[in-house]
């Protein structure tokens, strides 16, 4: 079987293009964001809390199409002033560091709302989720807010395993095409 993060960018595949701009909220290793890279998309907008993760990543991928920066998730809209085509959130800590600096319930749902703002017609977000004991709130919130998002203008999907309590799950959103404010 394929891991959750697999699952996650074979979600996020049908919005991507070579003209796709995306965005990275949860940089961390840089794995979702070589994702893109390897798409062939346009350009990644990434978002890493945490300086010396942001500067090693960026140092490894070595990609000008790779715009990082080191802020929260939560300010995306104080940055990015144009449609996205894909968006990615990979909760939780960052493996082999700090499991102290991890995303947060309230600026999660924040930029969940205003990535969604940000996404194009028929773009995609994706959401990895982690319910172990510190992410279990975090994702009972998310799981709140995107429950309530109006089922005309967003499709919402789930995709978990149903018999391993705790395991990552993904959630995916499709903003629809005949989408207005
Ligand atoms: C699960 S890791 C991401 C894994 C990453 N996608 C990868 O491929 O390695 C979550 C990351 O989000 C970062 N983070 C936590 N709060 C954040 C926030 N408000 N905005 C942006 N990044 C945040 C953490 O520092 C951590 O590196």
């Amino acid at each position: 079987m394929r891991s959750m993060v697999d699952e996650s960018h074979l979600f996020l595949k049908p919005a991507l293009h070579r003209h796709a701009v995306c965005v990275d909220a949860t940089l961390g290793h840089g794995k979702d964001t070589a994702f893109f890279l390897s798409e062939g998309v346009q350009k990644v907008f990434a978002f890493e809390i945490q300086e010396n993760i942001l500067q090693n990543t960026m140092k490894k991928l070595e990609d000008p199409k790779v715009q990082a920066f080191c802020q929260g998730h939560e300010t995306m809209d104080t940055l990015i002033f144009e449609p996205i085509d894909a968006m990615i959130f990979n909760f939780g800590y960052c493996p082999q560091e700090d499991p102290s600096i991890c995303t947060q319930a309230d600026t999660s749902v924040m930029a969940i709302q205003k990535g969604l703002k940000l996404l194009k017609r028929k773009g995609r977000m994706a959401l990895v989720l982690y319910p172990h004991p510190s992410g279990k709130e975090e994702a009972k919130c998310i799981e709140k807010y995107v429950q309530s998002l109006s089922a005309s203008l967003y499709t919402v999907v789930q995709y978990k395993q149903l018999n391993k309590e705790d395991s990552p799950y993904l959630i995916g959103i499709e903003k629809k095409e005949g989408y207005h404010e």
